[in-house]
Parts: C-alpha cells; structure tokens; sequence
C-alpha cells in the first residue's frame, strides 16, 4: 500500500514576498516594451495570477500547453503541444511563465517553439529551479527559488492533478509499505 507524507519547503510568506520581488523586476525590465505573458498549463496557473499582479505595467496574456509528464512523477522525455496561445506571437515580446524546471525538456522545447514563430524576445520566469536532473539547457531570467531536488507539490504543482491548491509547496513524500 502506498501512503504519502509531506514536508513544508515555502510558506506563504516567503513565497508572495519573492513573486513581489520578481514582478518588480519584470515591471522595471520591459518598462518600455509590451509585453505578453505567457503562462505554461496547468502548473503555473497559480503562481502566474500572483505573479501578473505583482507587474506595475500594461501587459497581455494567455496560455499553452504542453504535456511532458504521463501523470506521476517521472517524465515520458516527449513533448506534445496540446493548446497554443490564440494571441498573436510574431514580433511579440513573450514572457513565458513556468511552475518548476526540472529536465529543461519542456522549456527548451518551448523558446524554441516561440522563437521558431517570430517573437521579437523570449525570457523565462520560473518559480523554481530544479537543477539536479536538467539534461536540456534552459536559461531562466526570472527565478523564485533554487531546490535542488525531490518531487514538488502545492500552489499549482501536482501530483497525478492532485495537491494543487495547497497554498504553500511540500516536497511529496512516497513510502510503500
Ligand atoms: P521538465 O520538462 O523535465 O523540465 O519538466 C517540467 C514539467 O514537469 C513542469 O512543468 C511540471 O509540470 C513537471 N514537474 C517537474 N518536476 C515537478 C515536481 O517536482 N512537481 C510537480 N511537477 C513537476
Ligand atoms: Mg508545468
């Protein structure tokens, strides 16, 4: 039988007072430009609600989604475009808005994707920077916070679509007894 554990990683607090931080740093950095953001789904959906809040200047959004993961915790190393974004990309400067980076298969897969249609730039904003596994490279502009390992969930991260609206982020813990 398999029963799961959690351990607190992020409170609350320290994660609003970061995405504060970041959407400044985004509102300061495309001052004069506008901007498109662009959330990856379903994981970011959470932190890119705070995160557009936290940005002082006019900007548009939308979504895209990817699927990577089957649906538990270990990868399928393919990428399958499941929506794109209706807004217009060509000459637009795009923000892409992620949860986590873990392998840097989805995000390489995504500039690429952007910058193959025209946009005028491409940056990265990520909440978390998992580092441990990263087999694509994968520059990240904008990053919340530095874990460096285990598996991820709460305020948007899931587990099997589970787990996402904790408000704070665990690492999972999966013992089988
Ligand atoms: P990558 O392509 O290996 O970088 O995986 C990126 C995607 O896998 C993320 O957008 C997440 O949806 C999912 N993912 C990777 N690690 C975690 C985790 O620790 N918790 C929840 N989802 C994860
Ligand atoms: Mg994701």
């Amino acid at each position: 039988m398999q029963s799961n554990s959690k351990e607190l990683v992020l409170d609350r607090q320290t994660i609003q007072n970061r995405v504060l931080e970041m959407g400044e740093e985004i509102s300061r950095d495309y001052q004069d430009q506008e901007l498109l953001v662009i959330g990856v789904l379903k994981g970011a959906f959470i932190f890119m609600a705070d995160l557009i809040r936290a940005i002082s200047i006019p900007l548009a959004t939308d979504f895209i989604q990817v699927s990577s993961y089957g649906g538990g915790a270990s990868s399928s190393g393919k990428i399958s475009l499941v929506n794109n974004p209706n807004s217009p990309v060509k000459d637009s400067h795009i923000l892409l808005v992620e949860d986590i980076i873990d392998t840097g298969l989805t995000m390489q897969w995504l500039v690429n994707h952007f910058i193959d249609q025209g946009a005028a730039s491409v940056r990265v904003c990520s909440l978390i920077d998992k580092a441990e596994r990263r087999e694509h490279q994968t520059n990240i502009d904008y990053l919340g916070f530095a874990i460096p390992k285990g598996f991820l969930i709460g305020y948007g991260l899931d587990y099997d679509e589970k787990f996402r609206n904790l408000p704070e982020i665990f690492h999972l813990i999966l013992e089988t007894d």
